[in-house]
């Protein structure tokens, strides 16, 4: 059964779909980003899943987002008279999924909401109200009678500290939430078009899993002990059905390699806390792109031990700072301090969660111990904006090169002498790339760039995994390739390489006009081509990046392009 409910302005609909025998998914279908974030770069909108259960008694697992409130809770009463739902169970308290939780209480007063401990915790500070609950801890069942004899899985961190599993046994779907999910939007319920899903299932993987490898890797030992997994019902986008093996073992492999990564950084903060997860998360994208692997730490619910150990093997450490009010992250910080050594390298941002550790101080004391700043210590007065989380992004960048900077030297002269002056007779022409996405803003001087094809017109730019730019890069983005002239190309080639601290406005003393596709045109350049990602190829430390061009113009119709000639392969 399929019943859509269109509402073409924001494009909000609702697909409802008998998945197995007695279950029943909603999908609130969200087919346009409606904001920058980092996880959504591929640009493909997302869904939020729920699903009903009817044994003898009923369970609903998650809600929606509070944007679908209408559709999803109309949906909802469709299907089932809200009381006569027993169980809530929370996979975990994000606001995509339990959004409307307090909705459904209001609706169900009656319904007993399953949860691990910890999301048990965060939904009495989200719902401000009493509630029937039940705890559930790893194995733990509840039988909801026909069969439906569902089974928890405790996994934390992902990539949310209350995460949990539900497994039924009937019909061997394992409900994950947020793991394995991509945020994909089609009409399509289940993984058939697995090449369609493949870029952003992987995307999402990095964004939101990558920094939690070692958890991944648990939950999968954990789902390893359960019967067959015949689907893996997801809270974003298709469920897995027809490549469970397949997309849970690239889980797999892709953790095992994070977790071998040779340089780590852990990101220790308090989940919830203020803007601390979207700030960490967007820390942890900016170091994962130079290839260092994270590990993001709760505060106030690590083990000490543990964190001792986390902080010993790590390369650099980033605080988000803690409640001072909250004793168990207070001891964690103080472990993180005496377990600090000289050399690691040191970030901290504030959570803004109105009652921070004072960040300047707590700098003090990492600075004694002999730690460097990789980055100057990030203030959150307001309510962040996607210039915030670019700044975060591009401080991690920064903390993530300078841990792995003797690496990067060693590999650089590593090249045979004589294949690298071969290399070096490669040339190419200067371009500056222009980029924007939202309001966030950015460039590069770049020359390994060349048409890659007639039809359509299209260019192939190389960019460097860790560039600034690169997350502006993404399928389907926009940007202007700027052309410099041959003579007259030194001031821009001096500004765009300049060193320039996390979040800076690279565009600040630059004359720039907007080009059609929103990107800054240079006024200075001697011609500009309009373009938009279509596709990047990974090539190790490069992403091929291929774009189709849709319009251009050159200022001097016979002046030359800016040439670079070059000595050696291993620098551009
Ligand atoms: C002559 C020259 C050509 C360059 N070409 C490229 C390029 O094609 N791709 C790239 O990723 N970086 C290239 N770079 C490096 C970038 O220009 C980059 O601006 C710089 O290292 C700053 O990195 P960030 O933007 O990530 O802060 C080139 C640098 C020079 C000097």
């Amino acid at each position: 059964m399929v019943a859509l409910t269109e509402n073409p302005k924001k494009r909000l609909t609702v697909q409802v779909v008998d998945i197995a025998e007695q279950t029943t998914t909603i999908r609130s279908l969200d087919w346009d980003r409606d904001r920058f974030d980092i996880e959504f770069g591929l640009q493909n909108g997302t869904t939020y899943n729920s699903f009903i259960i009817r044994g003898e008694q009923t369970a609903l697992v998650d809600t929606s987002h509070e944007k679908f409130r209408q559709l999803y809770l109309d949906t909802l009463k469709n299907q089932i008279n809200p009381a006569d739902i027993n169980y809530l169970i929370i996979s975990h308290t994000e606001p995509d999924h339990s959004g409307l939780v307090k909705d459904v209480l209001q609706l169900a007063p009656d319904v007993t909401v399953v949860g691990s401990k910890v999301a048990i915790q965060f939904l009495e500070d989200l719902v401000h109200q009493p509630f029937k609950r039940r705890i559930v801890k790893n194995g733990d069942r509840l039988d909801l009678g026909n069969g439906h004899e569902l089974e928890f899985v405790i996994a934390p961190n992902l990539h949310w500290p209350d995460t949990i599993f539900t497994y039924d046994h009937k019909t061997q779907i394992l409900f994950t939430c947020d793991a394995f999910g991509l945020h994909y939007c089609s009409d399509d319920t289940f993984d058939e078009d697995l090449e369609a899903i493949s870029p952003d299932f992987e995307f999402y993987y990095e964004c939101l899993m990558a920094p939690n490898a070692r958890s991944v890797l648990s939950a999968l030992k954990r789902m390893g002990e359960l019967e067959k997994i015949g689907m893996i019902a997801t809270g974003h986008g298709p469920l897995l059905y027809h490549n469970v093996e397949e997309l849970t073992g690239r889980y797999r492999s892709w953790s095992q390699s994070q977790t071998k990564a040779e340089t780590t950084v852990g990101v220790f903060y308090v989940p919830g806390y203020g803007w601390s997860d979207r700030l960490a998360q967007a820390m942890s994208n900016g170091i994962t792109k130079t290839g260092v692997a994270v590990e993001l730490v709760d505060l106030k619910t690590a083990d000490l031990q543990e964190l001792r150990e986390i902080v010993g093997r790590c390369a650099g450490i980033v605080v988000g700072t803690p409640p001072v009010s909250n004793p168990a992250a207070q001891t964690a910080l103080s472990t993180v301090l005496g377990s600090a050594k000289e050399k690691q390298a040191v970030g901290i941002f504030e959570s803004n969660g109105g009652d921070d550790e004072p960040i300047y101080p707590l700098m003090n004391k990492f600075r004694d111990l002999g730690l460097t700043p990789a980055f100057p210590a990030i203030q959150i007065r307001e309510t962040p904006t996607e210039n915030t989380y670019k700044l975060l992004e591009e401080a991690g960048t920064d903390l993530g090169q300078w841990v792995t900077r003797d690496k990067s030297i060693k590999q650089m002269k590593s090249l045979d002498a004589d294949v690298d002056k071969a290399l070096g007779r490669l040339s190419g022409g200067l371009y500056i790339i222009t980029a924007q996405k939202g309001d966030v803003k950015s460039a590069m001087l770049a020359s390994w760039v060349s048409q890659a094809s007639f039809k359509p017109l299209g260019v192939s730019i190389a960019v460097a995994k860790d560039r600034a730019i690169e997350s502006l890069m993404q399928v389907g983005d926009k940007f202007v390739l700027n052309v410099l002239e041959e003579g007259n190309y030194q001031s821009l080639m001096k500004h765009f390489l300049k060193r320039f601290a996390p979040g800076a406005d690279r565009f600040e003393g630059v004359r720039t006009q907007s080009a059609q596709n929103g990107a800054p045109i240079l006024t200075d350049a001697l011609a500009y081509m309009e373009c938009e990602v279509t596709s990047r190829m990974d090539c190790g430390d490069h992403w091929i990046v291929y774009s189709t061009v849709d319009a251009g113009r050159v200022s001097k119709p016979d002046a030359l392009t800016a040439v670079h000639h070059r000595k050696v392969g291993n620098h551009y």
